[in-house]
């Protein structure tokens, strides 16, 4: 199904028709990903990904990388000493390359992936020490539901860390904006050859929570110590939570 611009979906098919666009989207993507990113960004990508990771102390965690995309964030949980990683997405063609990558590296060893959608898991409560997510949220049809799955994953005492674009600061918008809604979906789709996939980017922020509202959400899915940094002027969070130890509460 088409979805209607401006990548906004309605009815009773909407959470599957979503999951369905971004599934094709990023299976479409794949090739420039990597190279896309670096240029979006400037290269700093690469250093949110290393805070994510450092911000979930994998050291001897068995760790969740969900929407692991190409592998990067999964492997710098890896080189941080987790015991294992679990990189899972569900894009088939995300994961193949994502396998090419870890595999020549040492880190690589620890690292097993899963075809999986992250608002329904295969793994039993209470599994892992750490999730991470790397620019997923805007891309879930339930966000709700997927915060209380992550919480239902994670061990107690265990912590999140999601890692997404945000709502810039109201003051840094006029100059972002045109990167946004002008370089990016120009250079992501002259690079990947889809237009439409880079201008999906800026679109799905629309009906994204503000970084606040985040922190909101998490702590009524039962997490506690709900923060966030910002990065990027203020364009990217990072947000992290902690599982309580004891009962579990959801509002
Ligand atoms: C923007 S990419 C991010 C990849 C990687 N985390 C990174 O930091 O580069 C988003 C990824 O989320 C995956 N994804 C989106 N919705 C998902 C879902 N419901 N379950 C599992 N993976 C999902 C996509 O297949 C894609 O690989």
């Amino acid at each position: 199904m088409k979805p209607k611009q401006p990548h906004t979906w309605s009815g009773p098919d909407a959470p599957a028709a979503k999951a369905a666009y971004v599934r094709s989207m990023f299976a479409r993507i794949v090739p420039r990903y990597d190279l896309i990113n670096r240029l979006m960004t400037m290269g700093l990508d690469r250093r949110w990904r290393r805070m994510t990771a450092e911000l979930a102390a994998p050291r001897g965690a068995l760790a969740l990388d969900l929407a692991t995309g190409t592998g990067d964030l999964a492997l710098e949980l890896a080189r941080r000493g987790s015991r294992l990683v679990v990189g899972a997405d569900f894009c088939p063609d995300m994961l193949f390359a994502a396998v090419e990558k870890v595999r020549p590296a040492e880190a690589g060893a620890r690292i097993a992936f899963v075809a999986a959608d992250a608002q329904r898991m295969p793994f039993a409560d209470d599994t892992f020490d750490c999730l991470v997510n790397g620019f997923l949220l805007r891309n879930l049809s339930d966000l709700h539901g997927a915060l209380r799955e992550f919480h239902r994953l994670l061990k107690p005492g265990g912590r999140l860390v999601c890692l997404d674009l945000t709502h810039p600061p109201r003051a840094l918008r006029p100059l972002l904006w045109p990167w946004f809604r002008l370089a990016v979906p120009m250079l992501g789709g002259l690079l990947s050859g889809d237009f439409d996939a880079y201008t999906y980017l800026p679109d799905s922020l629309r009906t994204y929570p503000d970084a606040e509202r985040l922190c909101a959400m998490l702590r009524a899915a039962g997490f506690a110590g709900a923060t966030f940094r910002r990065v990027g002027l203020g364009a990217v969070a990072i947000h992290s939570a902690v599982k309580p130890q004891g009962r579990r509460q959801f509002n």
